[in-house]
């Protein structure tokens, strides 16, 4: 029985005319994508049409899935909306905090001592609003999602790149930031810019070596990291019918790593079939029922060139596996043409650790089909000569592999199964070396492979391929060898030579477990307690921002005149301060120290006009904010480029920063800056940026009549008495405008929630 099988009734119910509503509006046959984005506009009914990487459009997703490490600072600002339960059913994930270091049940204690007090309140605040918990060990987001939550024709936001994985079960899953997930837990509408499609045709069958690992492969050589920017990458085809679920739901993940919005392929019997063997045949029934729906219109898969933006055709039958790297997923290079490649590269030939699973890669199909090659080795007398480690993406396929012999089949070659969580995939591994300065290959059945991505070693050249490539690979320890041609010596000095991979879709006695690790949230909540330390330097509640003063905002201090590049790293630096992100004011110490003060070109160095002595930028923001000071941050174009971090937003809001005026800004942030509460205004006139001086003091004028389309007046008042007065732009719409006035938008959900 499925979870939410009312939400999903109801999502179907509705299809159909919403479909029609769409075919009318744009007057064309769909396709898949078109249809469900058509269908979950927050307005209902299409009216209209929208135009492709143009439009931007409000959606209303079907739910929200978190991992541990976004959702802190994503449920802390929900609290803050004052809502009873969040608006669509949700989940939060325990699978980046846990790093692998020997083995699954050590590095799951160790990670259960050193995270305590984040799954603590991740646990309390997901069963006091109604949010499903899958605690640590339970499993990667995107496998569990898929397992438990995916269906076809759905559509769904997730606080993780590769959310697209459950693309594979037919639903368009999108990976976005924290602020994100709390609108749409909060009940507000998701605003995306309506995506360009890319149609995938795939024809054939694949056999032998090549996996559904080796079609994306292809695809990321074919359009590279960027190809798939503002685009959904739509497969169809009979080659498409002839992949397993969880094959298109690897296509789908990796689909991330050419800058896809996410990719999804059409409802089918694989999908019915992998619904049914995950205790969803209620699910498959109503798919079945509106499966007309769960797809283009025949009209664009018999002329496909007429619909997509763009269209890419792979013949499956002639696709070879593929090995794509170092150090970007992009270079694709097939089997035949590896070794040579490696050669002329001057790529380290020898193999020392070979991984396999992850969400990308660790159905029951991939790894019986590792396991094939591992019991070949075992049977041909092969020693294994790299590093092979395993790891499941859920505790369903863990413990089923385990019960089947799989797990055990890995041991005998000396695989280690790590914990069903991210580890080496997110670069949470304490890999042992002795020696972290020489070039090192390792190669994985991961989705990404820059740079330091899997172990922090900018000297490890990180491949990518499938699970059976990758563990031929991890048998030969050299990455010139060609399982599909070449042979190895055993034991007994005989060259041998390994056969095809076999694998199992679905597991004889079917999928089991002893304890998912899933826990629903209480049906009443009412006494359940959030549980924050107050002593805690990675968690900390938030206070609601300060509404707006009701006049106009006088003697604003300059707090930095950016210069150039002002990316959100530069406004809120990742690496070593993630472990804060859960804690605004010790994350809010990272304030624009990447910045460049225009007036002295260097980094994290601005005056503080109260002292005339230079201080970092958080320490000055912070004297402003202590004197009861308003600060302004003044910075070039498209400020704020990067991610979606909410933290660049949250930070300058809680250190007392009031508006943002820039020559331009990156869409995303100037939006996060307003759903703090904050002024996102640019120069009217360019050149007035000029006009800033390090000694400035500003008033912003015209907030009492602020309205759509009506530019605000800025006055500097400068030290040596003078004035420059003039107008600033903005893009502020009327519920954006009560945001401001609130002091947050999530300041006035919880005001209208209270009336
Ligand atoms: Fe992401 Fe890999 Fe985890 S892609 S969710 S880091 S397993």
């Amino acid at each position: 029985m499925a979870f939410d099988i009312d939400m999903i009734k109801a999502v179907y119910a509705g299809l159909g005319e919403k479909i029609a509503a769409a075919r009318q509006a744009v007057g064309r046959p769909l396709t898949q994508t078109e249809k469900i984005l058509y269908a979950h506009l927050y307005n209902g009914s299409a009216t209209q049409a929208y135009e492709r990487g143009k439009s931007y459009v409000d959606f209303a997703p079907d739910r929200v899935a978190m991992q541990d490490a976004t959702a802190q600072m994503a449920l802390l600002q929900f609290m803050q909306a004052g809502k009873p339960k969040v608006a669509v059913p949700s989940s939060v994930h325990c699978d980046h905090l846990i790093q692998a270091r020997v083995g699954a049940n050590q590095d799951l204690s160790e990670a259960y001592a050193e995270n305590k007090e984040v799954y603590d309140f991740l646990a309390s605040v997901s069963n006091k609003y109604g949010i499903g918990f899958w605690k640590p060990g339970a499993g990667i987001i995107h496998t569990v999602v898929q397992e438990n939550y995916a269906f076809p024709g759905g559509m769904m936001i997730g606080t993780d790149s590769h959310t697209p994985n459950a693309g594979g079960v037919g639903m368009i899953a999108i990976g976005v930031g924290g602020a994100d997930a709390v609108d749409v837990m909060a009940g507000m509408a998701w605003e995306l810019k309506f995506p360009k499609v890319i149609g995938v045709k795939l024809t054939g069958k694949m056999s032998g070596w090549t996996a559904p690992k080796d079609v994306i492969l292809k695809v990321a050589g074919i359009l590279t990291v960027k190809g798939g920017t503002g685009a959904i990458v739509e497969y169809f085809g009979e080659g498409a019918n002839s992949i397993s679920c969880s094959g298109k739901s690897t296509i789908c993940n990796m689909g991330a790593e050419i800058g896809a919005t996410t990719s999804v392929f059409g409802y089918d019997d694989k999908m019915r079939e992998y619904l049914i063997h995950t205790d969803r045949a209620d699910v498959a029934e109503l798919a079945d029922q509106v499966a007309e729906h769960l797809r283009a219109d025949d009209e664009v898969y018999a002329n496909p060139e007429s619909f997509y933006d763009q269209l890419i055709e792979i013949d499956l039958s002639t696709l070879e596996p593929h090995v794509n790297g170092p150090f970007t997923p992009d270079a694709a290079w097939p089997i035949s043409e590896f070794a040579a490649a490696v050669r002329e590269h001057n790529w380290p030939s020898k193999l020392e650790v070979g991984l396999i699973g992850s969400c990308t890669n660790s159905s029951y199909e991939d790894l019986t089909r590792a396991a094939s090659l591992a019991q070949q080795a075992i049977d041909k007398g092969l020693t294994v000569n790299a590093e092979y480690t395993i790891t499941p993406g859920s505790e369903v396929v863990r413990y089923t592999a385990e019960r089947d012999g799989i797990l055990n089949t890995f041991a005998e070659i000396g695989g280690v199964v790590l914990a069903n969580a991210c580890g080496p995939c997110i670069g949470q591994w304490a890999r042992h070396t002795d020696d972290p300065r020489r070039k090192n290959s390792i190669i994985t059945s991961f989705n990404r492979n820059f740079a330091k991505r899997n172990d922090g070693n900018p000297n490890t050249h990180a491949f990518v391929a499938s699970p059976e490539i990758v563990t031929a690979f991890a048998i030969a320890g050299d990455l010139t060898f060609n399982p599909l041609t070449d042979t190895l010596p055993n034991k007994n000095g005989e060259q041998v030579k390994l056969d095809e991979p076999t694998g199992i879709q679905f597991p004889e006695k079917g999928f089991s477990v002893e304890d998912a690790g899933y826990i629903a949230p209480a049906a009443d909540s009412s006494a359940v307690e959030v549980i924050v330390d107050p002593n805690s330097d990675r968690l900390q509640l938030l206070e609601g921002f300060a509404p707006w003063s009701g006049t106009n905002l006088t003697g604003l201090r300059l707090l930095i005149k950016a210069q150039g590049k002002c990316t959100t790293d530069h406004i809120s630096m990742a690496g070593p301060w993630l472990k804060y992100r859960g804690h605004l004011d010790n994350i809010s110490n990272n304030m624009l120290i990447g910045a460049i003060n225009a007036y002295n070109s260097e980094a994290n160095n601005v005056k503080n006009q109260l002292t005339g002595a230079y201080g970092e930028v958080p320490a000055v923001a912070r004297a402003y904010k202590a004197a009861g000071i308003g600060s302004v941050v003044v910075g070039d174009e498209n400020y704020g480029e990067g991610s979606s971090r909410e933290h660049a937003a949250m930070e300058p809001r809680h250190l007392g920063v009031l508006a943002v005026l820039v020559k331009s800004f990156a869409r995303i942030h100037e939006t996060n800056l307003k759903k703090q509460g904050m002024l996102a205004l640019t120069f009217a006139n360019k050149e007035d940026y000029d006009l800033v001086q390090e000694d400035d003091t500003f008033d912003i004028l015209g907030l009492t009549e602020f309205a759509p389309g009506k530019p605000l007046q800025v006055v500097l008042h400068h030290a040596d008495g003078t004035t420059h007065t003039f107008d600033v732009n903005h893009t502020y719409n009327e519920g954006q405008i009560a945001w401001f006035k609130a002091g947050s938008a999530l300041n006035l959900i919880r005001l209208q929630e209270q009336t």
